[in-house]
């Protein structure tokens, strides 16, 4: 592994991209400060200019490197830092001068967060820059949470994927952007739900939810109707009697632990039925295990995956907003 962290830094060095484990998903990464590099990104994953970059740092220390923490939220961030840094929390603050336009699309904000991985904080740290990293999926498709995942995504096309297992999150990282109020705790505006639920975020200030941009330019411009897609068209079935299979279709079920008391495993005589939390349905899991269970549905040739929905608390939350943007229709692309 020591051999492996040490090419991934020399092709950093060089302005190359290199597929990294991070605890939520397998990220693309590039130094943060090499526009270069980070349009590398873009044409790897064929992501749109105006999709900006997360950017990973390697200590607290170095958020002022990428960002310049206005007073009135300075609190907050130091107290969301010390609570969720290292770890899955992305917060969007305004933007050093020092980061690129490539990366933060233009925005007057930038994406930031620490990663909690040891293989990625090693490189981060050994890199001395920040990386900017994406889901190292091509654009519109569901990210990796392994390196094999990331080979099918973009094998051929980057030099180097450093293997360290599944993501042991699952879930691309919660990301808010912080609205001091006088007097009172400040408002966060959930981007997008993650790992970091609203229930973890509430001591800390009232999360409110950005509004869906279907049809409209986008807040959070990744944040796209029809996003984490496979390639099989995904039904999700939020009433078992919604079903109507047509004839001589191959349906597989997603289904949350296998044995729902035959509400949607008995259904109908699926092709195949992948469960999320096999028999124990903990959301913990069901988010560690989405992205590889409707992977490998994806690749079962099948004509639609019906998924069933899972109870949207906590965890929840973030695994239904995937399940919406899988089955929301290619054309809401924009
Ligand atoms: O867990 C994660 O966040 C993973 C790992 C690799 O860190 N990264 C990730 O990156 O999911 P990506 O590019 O797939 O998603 C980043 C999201 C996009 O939806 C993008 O639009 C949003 O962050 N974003 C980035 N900068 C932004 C900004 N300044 N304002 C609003 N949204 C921003
Ligand atoms: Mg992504």
């Amino acid at each position: 592994m020591k051999d492996a962290l040490r090419e991934a830094c020399a092709l950093l060095e060089q302005g190359e991209v290199v597929a990294l484990p991070t605890e939520t998903v397998y990220g693309l990464a590039a130094d943060a400060f090499n526009p270069a590099a980070v349009a590398k990104v873009f044409s790897v994953k064929e992501r749109p200019s105006f999709d900006p970059l997360i950017v990973h740092i390697a200590s607290r220390g170095d958020l002022k490197r990428v960002a310049i923490v206005p007073d009135d939220i300075a609190e907050t961030v130091d107290k969301l830092a010390s609570n969720f840094w290292p770890g899955p929390l992305t917060l969007i603050l305004p933007r050093h001068p020092d980061v690129p336009d490539l990366v933060t699309s233009g925005l007057p904000t930038v994406a930031v967060r620490q990663s909690a991985h040891p293989v990625f904080r090693a490189i981060n740290k050994a890199l001395g820059r920040p990386i900017a990293a994406p889901s190292a999926n091509r654009f519109g498709s569901i990210s990796p949470t392994s390196a094999s995942a990331v080979l099918k995504e973009l094998g051929g096309r980057i030099p180097l994927v450093v293997d360290a297992g599944a993501c042991c999150e699952g879930l691309e990282s919660t990301i808010i952007s912080i609205e001091p109020r006088e007097g009172k705790k400040p408002v966060f505006r959930l981007h997008r739900a993650g790992p970091v639920t609203k229930e973890m975020l509430q001591p800390f200030g009232k999360v409110e939810k950005v509004r869906d941009p279907v049809g409209q330019a986008p807040q959070a411009p990744g944040q796209l109707a029809s996003h984490y897609a496979p390639r099989t068209p995904l039904v999700l079935l939020e009433k078992p009697e919604d079903f109507i299979p047509e004839e001589g279709k191959r349906y597989g079920l997603l289904s949350y632990t296998g044995s729902d008391d035959g509400r949607y495993v008995n259904l109908h005589d699926w092709e195949t039925v992948e469960s999320l939390s096999p028999g124990s349905g903990k959301l913990a899991e069901a988010a560690i295990r989405l992205f590889y269970v409707v992977r490998r549905l994806d690749e079962a040739g099948l004509d639609a995956i019906i998924a069933e929905p899972v109870s949207e608390t906590g965890l929840g939350v973030a695994i239904m907003d995937r399940l919406r943007r899988a089955a929301a229709k290619p054309s809401t692309l924009s």
